[in-house]
Formats: structure tokens, C-alpha cells, sequence
């Protein structure tokens, strides 16, 4: 494995993908804890640097990592180049190995200021925001694209050669628009694109689920890594299993039962980071329980009674129940 951003090596080229209000420290320990050195890369959720330069303590909180958390990014949205810079100094003092630039972000709050995907439609101003970070800081920069503002503005390409020229490390590309949101599939056909034209690593991103959208995302775009999002979220046991499919061993996929032991451990984690906040605990480990089984028909009932849980206490007592149950297999990963 020899793939580095910066001088900072990868362990794999599986990337664990920034998602606000998922992937914190604890989100980010659980999947460390199924995967150990199959993720190449943890990233923060977004942080905002206006918020950061106002002093903002749940912003600097959104920083913290585990110790054992390496290598480790902090991923930045704003557009004030000085903000940017400011922020970038503060998640390197807390142990920031490589900063990112959000530029993809569809949240009208973020692109109203100028920032996430507004960035698409001024790709000079990108690279002014690299620049200086590169300029200013001691860690690798940087940033995560869409392929553009909507289908008559594509500026990925634009935006990623002016970052790289400006001295980004690497760039990741989710290729959807902001105007698709998250509709429509990835066009990975754009990944290929980047990953031709720029000498840096280029990371996809999107629609990465099994192994086989994995293989077909790797081997047809040419990128030096892939980073996933939902599908880690649905089965956060994703990286280990895509390293076995890449050695040519069996995925065995985990079964419904396994997966759903993590959440104890998230909820645990949940409770150290975020004490007193029990609508938070619900909230976060509802999502996962959304995600781990959106779609699955086999179980339609329990995912019902799970979501309808007023407590957390009744929740973890369902998936206690779900134990002395035979193991449910909702997928083989190809
Ligand atoms: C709930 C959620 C939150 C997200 N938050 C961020 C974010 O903070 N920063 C970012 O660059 N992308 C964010 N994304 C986009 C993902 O990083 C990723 O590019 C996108 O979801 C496509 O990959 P996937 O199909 O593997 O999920 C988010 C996506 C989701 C679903």
C-alpha cells in the first residue's frame, strides 16, 4: 500500500467519507472498532469556520479525536480566506494531520454564505483558499468537490486543476450536482475525468455499498482511493469487507444481530461525549437503526417497532430481544 496525501501516509485506500451530524468521534470510534486498518482515513463532519472565529465551543468540540485516530482530518466549510486560515490553524493544534475544504455541501444555510457548494460556481476563489492554507499551515490541504453548481455549470475539472496548481494534496469528487442533491446515481464517469487530469490522488465518492459497486467505482475510474459514506453507515463493517472481496476472500458479511450489537457501543460512546442529552442518544441511534435497515423487507416489523421507541432503554431492549433470535443475513456482499 503506497498511497500517501502529502507526506502523510494512507493504511488503505478505503476513506472513511465526511457526514455532518454522523461521522464524530464516536461514529468515527465505532468504525475503527469493526474495521482497525482497513480505513485508510477518518474526517470530521463539516465545521463551520464562522462559527470557529466566533469562539464557538460546540464547534471546537466537534474537533476532538481518539487518540488511537490516525490518520486524521478535519474537514472546514466557509469562504472568508482569513476565517479559513484561523480554523485551519486551530484543528492542526489539535491534531489535524490533513485539513479539508468542503466545497460540496447543498445546505441552503451554507451555500446562502458563500460556502460548500457555492464554492463550485468560483473555482478561482478555491484555489485563493488553498493557497493560503497551504501557505500558512504545516499539514497537507485538501478538498472535497461536487462536479458543480447544476448540469450547465460543471467546474469540477476547473476547480480541481486550480486546486492542485494552488497545491492541494488530494481531491475528492462526489460527482452529483448541487442541484441533484443526492437524486439520481453518481456519475463515476466524472471521477475518471479528474483522476486523468490531476497528478494529485484523486479520491470518488458515491453510491459505494458492496463489493460490487466498489470494484466497479475503483476499476473503472482510475481513483487512488474511494471514500465511503451511507454505506457505512448501513453496515459499518463496509472497509473490512472490501479489503477481504479485494484479497479474493469471502465478504462474509456480518449478520443483522452483529451490526446491531454496535449500537450498545454507540450508545455508549454517545453517552461519554454527550452526557445529559438523551433526545441525542435517541436521535443518533435511531439514524443508524434507520440505516442499517432502510429497504430490507425481511425486517420491515422490527425496524417499525425500533423507530417507534419513545426511549433508548425500550430501543436496546428490542435489539437484546433480537439476540436470542436466529442470525437474519440481509445480504451476501459480492
Ligand atoms: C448525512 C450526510 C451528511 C453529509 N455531510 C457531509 C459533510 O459534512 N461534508 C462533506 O464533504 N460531505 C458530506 N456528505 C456527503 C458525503 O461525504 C458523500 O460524498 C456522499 O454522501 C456520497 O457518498 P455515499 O453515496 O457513499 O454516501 C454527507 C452525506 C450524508 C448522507
Amino acid at each position: 500500500m503506497d498511497l500517501h496525501i502529502g507526506q502523510v501516509p494512507l493504511r488503505s485506500h478505503l476513506v472513511l467519507a465526511p457526514m455532518s451530524g454522523v461521522t464524530d468521534r464516536i461514529f468515527r470510534r465505532l468504525i475503527r472498532h469493526c474495521n482497525g486498518a482497513d480505513v485508510g482515513l477518518y474526517v470530521t463532519e463539516f465545521i463551520s469556520v464562522e462559527c470557529l472565529w466566533r469562539g464557538n465551543k460546540r464547534s471546537l468540540f466537534m474537533m476532538r479525536k481518539d487518540p488511537e485516530e490516525s490518520p486524521f482530518c478535519v474537514q472546514l466549510y466557509g469562504r472568508d480566506v482569513e476565517q479559513m486560515v484561523a480554523a485551519g490553524r486551530l484543528a492542526v493544534e489539535r491534531g489535524a494531520q490533513i485539513v479539508d475544504i468542503n466545497c460540496g455541501c447543498p445546505a441552503p444555510k451554507v451555500v446562502r454564505r458563500g460556502g460548500g457548494a457555492a464554492l463550485m460556481k468560483d473555482p478561482q476563489h478555491i484555489a485563493r483558499i488553498v493557497e493560503a492554507m497551504v501557505e500558512a499551515l504545516p499539514v497537507p490541504i485538501t478538498v472535497k468537490l461536487r462536479s458543480g453548481w447544476d448540469d450547465e455549470q460543471l467546474t469540477f475539472l476547473e476547480a480541481g486543476r486550480l486546486a492542485q496548481e494552488a497545491g492541494a494534496a488530494a481531491v475528492a469528487l462526489h460527482p452529483r450536482t448541487r442541484k441533484s442533491l443526492y437524486k439520481g446515481v453518481a456519475r463515476w464517469g466524472l471521477i475518471a475525468q479528474l483522476a486523468a487530469a490531476l497528478r494529485v490522488p484523486v479520491f470518488g465518492s458515491g453510491d459505494v455499498v458492496d463489493g460490487e459497486t466498489y470494484r466497479r467505482l475503483f476499476q473503472a475510474s482510475g481513483a487512488a482511493g474511494v471514500m465511503l459514506g451511507r454505506g457505512a453507515i448501513e453496515n459499518p463493517f463496509l472497509f473490512r469487507e472490501l479489503a477481504r472481496v479485494e484479497r479474493g476472500e469471502p465478504a462474509n458479511a456480518p449478520s443483522l444481530q452483529e451490526r446491531f450489537q454496535l449500537l450498545r457501543v454507540y450508545y455508549e460512546g454517545l453517552r461519554e461525549d454527550y452526557p445529559e442529552r438523551p433526545n441525542l442518544h435517541l436521535g443518533r441511534v435511531k439514524n443508524l437503526v434507520n440505516r442499517m435497515t432502510r429497504g430490507r423487507p425481511q425486517v420491515l416489523g422490527l425496524r417499525q417497532r425500533l423507530l417507534r421507541s419513545q426511549t433508548i432503554e425500550d430501543l436496546l431492549d428490542l435489539v437484546a430481544e433480537m439476540d436470542q433470535a436466529a442470525p437474519v443475513h440481509l445480504e451476501a456482499t459480492a
